[in-house]
């Protein structure tokens, strides 16, 4: 084991990783593997099913972990681990049933957005429940010069609450939304609209049609056209890797330098159920 050879799996971003047991790696070989990650942006290992508590940590030796602001979802004894599942039990959700259903980058709505994000797949439907990831590095470089021009300096406005977001739509599984996102989102949070790699360097948009909602300083009449403009920009398939989920998949990516997607489509009563560790980044520079 720890024979580490990494794969791409598409032109847009992403490599498969063998030859590693996720729950027992060695130093040198837990480097690479990062360093897998920052050049891949999304990093796939088949075949690992690890527990709970084997998941937090390998999550904690990417860094600290950040907490879930639906607290009703995390795991019970191990509250690191956040479930997302459309299992209904004695008529309740176990899980989020739809998280993700909307391009974004974990916890952009917080003043410390998510670094990496590690999902495990523990049961897969046979139909829907894939997942997509597009490469916010290569959409940056790919805007054209006058676009780079306009958005230098610029600073997104990020909510968790979807009711104040004109690109989403009323959500239904709540009874009163608005008092539902109210009580639940952190004060908005700012960041540059492009930011800097703290390891590679390199720069990627960061926004997302689910958490930005705006731009600091420029009124909606000027700052919506131009979002609508990057976000038709970056929905450009050639950007994307899909992903087809198979049990103990361990998938983990960057959320500095991608959005992704939850494609939904799991049609009862066949289930999905994921277990999701996320760990704190830095503030966006
Ligand atoms: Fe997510």
């Amino acid at each position: 084991m720890n024979q580490m050879v990494v794969t791409p799996l598409s032109d847009a971003l992403g490599a498969e990783v063998t030859g590693i047991d996720a729950a027992n790696l060695d130093e040198a070989t837990f480097g690479r593997l990062r360093d897998a990650l920052h050049d891949n942006i999304v990093v796939v290992v088949r075949g690992q099913a690890l527990s709970p508590a084997a998941q937090t940590h390998f999550a904690r030796r990417f860094g600290e972990i950040q907490y879930h602001i639906n607290s009703e979802y995390k795991m019970e004894d191990q509250p690191e681990v956040l479930i997302l599942s459309t299992e209904i039990v004695d008529g309740k959700n176990v899980g989020i049933p739809d998280a993700g259903s909307d391009w974004h980058s974990d916890h952009s709505y917080v003043e410390r957005p998510t670094a990496y994000t590690i999902l495990q797949s523990v049961i897969v439907p046979k139909v829907g429940g894939d997942t997509e990831w597009t490469n916010m590095v290569k959409a940056y470089e790919t805007l054209d010069d006058d676009l780079k021009a306009r958005i230098q300096g610029l600073v997104g406005i990020h909510s968790f609450n979807r009711t104040r977001n004109p690109r989403m739509t009323r959500p239904t599984r709540h009874e009163n939304p608005e008092a539902y996102f109210a009580e639940r989102s952190p004060p908005d949070s700012f960041h540059p609209m492009v930011r800097t790699h703290p390891a590679t360097g390199r720069k990627a948009l960061f926004i997302s049609p689910r958490f930005t909602i705006g731009i600091l300083d420029l009124d909606d009449a000027e700052a919506q056209p131009l979002l609508d403009e990057l976000f038709a920009h970056i929905a450009n398939r050639d950007l994307v890797y899909h992903h087809n989920w198979r049990p103990g998949d361990l998938v983990m990516w960057d959320n500095r330098q991608t959005l992704h997607l939850a494609c939904g489509g799991v049609k009862p009563p066949e289930v999905r159920r994921m277990h999701r560790t996320t760990v704190q980044g830095e503030i966006p520079f």
